[in-house]
């Protein structure tokens, strides 16, 4: 048995009440879904600067009115301390997602970004640490890598970031890193790379890749390839990053507290590859759609290989990604045709 299959089995025998922050958000409404229906009491903040009403209506729908009773919704902003203080009253693990995704946004409104994601973030800090919670899992980013181009990416050769949003991220870690030196408060951040699954908004300027052509494909519409398309990343389904925090908030090796790891599958697929698999996983649910491409410029900003060494989380969390690019895609795939 895995160490994430145990989990699953004792966590609902001893319930525990969580903070996931960013709730109404993509990754967030996922940690929600499965937290609940493993009988976890959950309290979520968000401002609905990026997430939705919509997405906690799904998570209620998908859980008993039991589970849903256990979860108290908190509208409010981290950029506000006295909201991240209420929020995390009580709280036994804190799994911080809110922030302000998205490197073109960061590149247009750095101003916005670095509030929500520096000054947010600290005030998250200080109030997890005052509340003295038991652990506190945040969400960074690959982005940290920056121009560093070895591959995979291991978690202590970071190069120069190449976006406000990289350097918001990175900040993070820094601020961890040094809260563990100051307080003794422990924090686990978790490199996310390129996630990707059901509730992600495949709207709007800031979209990712995989929801907007899943979206545009579904639509018959036409989707643009930034360069070449041979630009790689290491796209991770949600349900691996959801594996990922709880691993993490639970953790109790000492070697774990105050470190980041690496949170993807540890390969790689291209722009063009990914093109051809949204294809086929179309075909596979009977839909057979012509995909029209269009190529623009590279964007700036963006790395154009990543691909994670997944070990460190291995070794130290015991995590072990279950699902692979084209598995993901097909869950994925499936609900976007249901929502649309
Ligand atoms: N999705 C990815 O591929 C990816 C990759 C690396 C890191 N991350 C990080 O993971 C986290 C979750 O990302 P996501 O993809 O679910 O994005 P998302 O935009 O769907 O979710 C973010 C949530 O945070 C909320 N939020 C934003 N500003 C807030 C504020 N000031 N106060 C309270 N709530 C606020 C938003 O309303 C939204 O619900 C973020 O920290 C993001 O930077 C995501």
């Amino acid at each position: 048995m895995t160490r994430y299959e145990e989990l699953l089995q004792t966590l609902p025998q001893d319930p525990k009440t969580w903070l996931v922050t960013g709730v109404a958000g993509f990754i967030g409404s996922n940690l929600l879904e499965t937290l609940l229906k493993l009988d976890q009491t959950v309290i979520g903040l968000d401002n609905f600067a990026t997430g939705y009403q919509r997405n906690l209506d799904e998570v209620q729908s998908l859980v008993t009115a039991e589970q849903w009773a256990r979860f108290r919704f908190i509208e409010g902003d981290i950029r506000n301390l006295d909201d991240c203080r209420t929020a995390c009253e009580g709280v036994n693990y804190v799994l911080h997602q809110a922030a302000l995704g998205s490197v073109p946004r960061s590149i247009n409104d750095p101003i916005t970004t670095n509030a929500t994601n520096i000054d947010g973030f600290l005030n998250m800090l200080v109030a997890a640490r005052d509340a003295k919670v038991d652990s506190f899992t945040y969400a960074a980013s690959s982005s940290t890598y920056g121009d560093h181009p070895g591959l995979p990416k291991v978690e202590d050769v970071i190069g120069k970031p190449l976006s406000p949003y990289a350097v918001t991220k990175y900040v993070n870690e820094l601020y961890a890193d040094v809260f563990a030196k100051t307080y003794g408060f422990n924090t686990i951040g978790l490199r996310y790379f390129n996630v990707f699954g059901k509730r992600q908004d495949p709207d709007g300027a800031y979209a990712a890749v995989i929801p907007k052509w899943i979206s545009a494909i579904i639509k018959g519409e036409e989707i643009q390839i930034n360069g070449d398309g041979e630009t790689s990343r290491d796209f991770c389904y949600v349900e691996n990053v959801i594996q990922a925090n709880l691993l993490a908030a639970i953790v109790e090796e000492e070697a774990a507290a105050s470190s980041v790891y690496n949170v993807a599958v540890g390969d790689r697929t291209s722009l063009n590859q990914l093109v051809s698999e949204i294809e086929a996983a179309l075909l596979d649910q009977g839909l057979k759609v012509a995909v029209s491409l269009r190529h623009a410029e590279f964007r700036v900003g963006d790395v154009r290989h990543s691909q994670a060494s997944i070990e460190k989380a291995r070794i130290e969390l015991g995590y072990d990604p279950v699902f692979v690019v084209r598995d993901g895609l097909r869950k994925a795939i499936a609900w976007y045709i249901s929502a649309n």
